[in-house]
């Protein structure tokens, strides 16, 4: 959960240019004409408006194999800096005729790039505005572009349908990334390892991706490390670590489709600790920080002590856990939040149960099905919040109804009701109007159809939608589907009104 205050809510004019038409045009036809191949260039970004250059178009990523090595800094005063060096193998699928395509990466140095074990050349990307191929590449005008891309020209070109393995080869040295709103994310170097949280486009700090939600894939990982630190990715150890010449590797299999933003391997001086189990049989995997204080690592062992018990009560509303496993990472250092990462969320100083919670239910809510454009996140944040204020009222705390009532009775500012939380911008992702709106949302949502439509129509929504990507107009068809009710004006005022919503949906 976020500890943050945004700085800046909608402030920002975020270029959109290439949403919708993303992609180049106009290639020559082929010799012939007609049904011929005609060759163009992958879009360089997903068509996200808040994000328009992550992602990437004319493929489709099957699965990421990511060998890193990394040294994290030497002590005090050595700055806080580490070495990272990798070979990323990615398996792809193009879905357009292609004589390049992009990939998205940060403050990495490219040293070989091959397309189906034959060269493949870098192409530094054009200026903002250039033409290629004789058609408009790409154009911004804002001067707050995050634009970080690798062209790669394959050679033979890649036909729509052909499957294609890129191998790159990079490294570069680590340091301490920041996000749109200048929070830690990625791949964040710490004095004893790393923090590798990376929603929502900080992936591209630690290995070439696609990065972006509509584009998920399974991950292998081999990473080698300094001897007596450890390393935890999502999954599952394929096999158990091996030691040699002062450096161990570790191997992780995450096989279940994902995001590249829930990629993690984090690494530290972890207790990795023996696996349990929920009842229905999910390995649970914690890694704790050997150096929390005793405070910390109480608090921390008493909401990891719950796990198997919340499993149990979301599998009882939500269905099914999605994945293969589940476990937490609790580093000592700090990020400012925790994330969801797929699997295994990330906990900054300490893990306390609200936030295990909220953090398990992204599994269902954000992980299994995501957000498909990042205005979505109250999808995310909303249902994470809601399922944490169901989790209480399981345990004899306040009941949903009472968090509801605790949440819309309080006067507050003109300027906390005007946010919609369904456009939020890409300042407003982590808006506490997002979580707590959002979860205000679902409550509210619940009393307007009953009981049994929300949560029948919740499972659908996970069902349809599961490994993959939906709207919130998806996400209204659901409800209106099952509950038969025309919810047009409820989601208007929930999610676009820029006022505090009349006090219509109360429960007795
Ligand atoms: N999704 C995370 C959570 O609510 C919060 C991530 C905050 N990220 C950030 N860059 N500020 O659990
Ligand atoms: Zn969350």
């Amino acid at each position: 959960m976020r500890a943050r205050r945004m700085k800046l809510v909608g402030g920002l004019a975020v270029a959109v240019a290439v949403v919708g038409g993303l992609g180049a045009t106009g290639a020559a036809a082929a010799p012939g004409g007609g049904e011929g191949p005609r060759y163009t260039a992958g879009a360089p970004g997903a068509g996200d408006a808040y994000f328009p250059y992550a992602g990437n178009g004319g493929y489709d990523v099957q699965h990421y194999d990511l060998d890193l090595t990394y040294a994290p800094p030497a002590p005090e005063p050595a700055p806080l800096e580490g070495r990272l060096d990798g070979i990323a193998t990615i398996d792809l699928v193009a879905t357009q005729d292609l004589n390049r395509f992009n990939l998205d990466l940060r403050g990495m140095d490219v040293r070989s790039l091959t397309v189906n074990g034959k060269a493949a050349t870098a192409i530094a990307p054009p200026a903002i505005g250039a033409t290629v191929d004789g058609a408009a590449y790409w154009h911004v005008q804002d001067d707050d572009r995050r634009v970080w891309e690798l062209t790669v020209q394959p050679r033979p070109k890649l036909k729509a349908g052909q499957h294609a393995q890129v191998v790159v080869e990079y490294g570069g040295t680590t340091t301490v990334p920041l996000d749109i709103e200048e929070a830690e994310y990625g791949w964040v170097t710490t004095r004893d390892g790393a923090i590798v949280a990376s929603e929502p486009d900080g992936s591209m700090t630690w290995y070439p991706v696609s990065d972006h939600q509509t584009d998920k894939a399974s991950y292998g990982f081999e990473i080698t490390v300094p001897e007596g630190k450890v390393v935890v990715a999502n999954g599952v150890q394929s096999k158990p670590e091996e030691t040699s010449g002062g450096w161990t590797t570790w191997f992780w299999d995450a096989p279940d489709q994902q995001a590249s933003y829930l990629t993690t391997a984090s690494v530290g001086d972890f207790d990795l600790r023996e696996t349990t189990y929920s009842s229905s049989g999910v390995p649970i995997i914690d890694a704790v920080d050997t150096k929390l204080s005793p405070a910390r690592l109480a608090t921390t062992n008493a909401s990891l002590a719950r796990q198997a018990d919340m499993i149990d009560f979301f599998e009882s509303r939500f269905g099914a856990y999605p994945f293969n496993s589940f476990g937490s990472i609790v580093d000592n250092d700090s990020v400012g939040y925790a994330l969801e990462t797929q699997t295994r969320p990330v906990y900054s100083s300490q893990a306390s149960q609200g936030t295990v919670a909220h953090e398990l239910a992204h599994q269902w809510f954000g992980n299994a099905v995501s957000p498909e454009r990042w205005q979505d996140i109250w999808l995310n944040e909303g249902w994470a919040t809601y399922a944490t204020w169901l989790w209480t009222e399981q345990n004899g705390g306040t009941t949903a109804q009472q968090a509801y009532n605790a949440w819309y009775a309080p006067a507050r500012t003109t300027a906390y009701w005007s946010l919609q939380i369904g456009d939020p911008g890409p300042l407003g992702l982590f808006a506490s109007q997002v979580y707590n709106r959002g979860a205000a949302t679902l409550h509210a949502l619940r009393v307007e159809v009953g009981d049994e439509a929300f949560f029948a129509a919740t499972q659908l929504w996970l069902e349809r939608y599961d490994d993959s990507a939906g709207t919130a107009e998806d996400f209204q068809a659901v409800f209106e589907e099952v509950s038969g009710e025309d919810l047009d004006g409820f989601f208007q005022t929930w999610l676009y009104g820029q006022a505090k919503p009349p006090a219509t949906w109360t429960l007795p």
